[in-house]
């Protein structure tokens, strides 16, 4: 038995010490909007947060999360979908199958909390997170979009890698 705060709710969990955070969270909390992926660090598609820390829950043992920790889903940004980010996401129709997407938005979320107004540079080094559709441009787009405070002008622009803008 452990104890863990996920969205500020704090929460029991039966589980052995070396099981993976991300299936406590799917299959004991029901919390499914966090995907499992590779199970292996890699795509990023787990991303939650711990205290703040964009954390990869699939590689993470729920033993070594503090009782005291914060853990923060997807469905704890927010109760509608009005976290600036995910309201950037949906502005710019960021998704495309969005199975990667939870992900993407938790990592964008740390990214900005550290970095307000980060550059290309920035933005490439905290979003190592693998999207199949390819939603580089949009997602880089819609981080932009946040730390203008300008989302419906944003919305009508994407820069691609080349440097063009549609
Ligand atoms: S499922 Fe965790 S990084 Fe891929
Ligand atoms: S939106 Fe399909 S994998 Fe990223």
């Amino acid at each position: 038995m452990a104890q863990l705060n996920v969205n500020n709710t704090v929460r029991t969990v039966d589980a052995e010490d070396d099981t993976p955070l991300l299936w406590v969270i799917r299959e004991q909390l029901g919390l499914t909007g966090t995907k499992y992926g590779c199970g292996m660090a890699l795509c990023g598609a787990c991303t939650v947060h711990i205290d703040g820390v964009a954390t990869r829950s699939c590689v993470r043992p729920v033993s070594s999360v503090d009782a005291n920790a914060k853990v923060v889903t997807i469905e704890g940004l927010s109760k509608d979908g009005s976290h600036p980010v995910q309201k950037a996401w949906a502005a710019l129709d960021v998704p495309q199958c969005g199975f990667c997407q939870s992900g993407m938005i938790m990592a964008a979320v740390a990214l900005l909390r550290d970095t307000p107004h980060p550059t290309d540079t920035d933005i490439d080094a905290a979003m190592t997170n693998i999207c199949r559709c390819g939603s580089y441009n949009r997602v880089r787009a819609a981080i932009h979009a946040v730390a203008s405070g300008r989302l419906a002008d944003a919305g009508l622009r994407i820069t691609h890698t080349d440097g063009s803008v549609a």
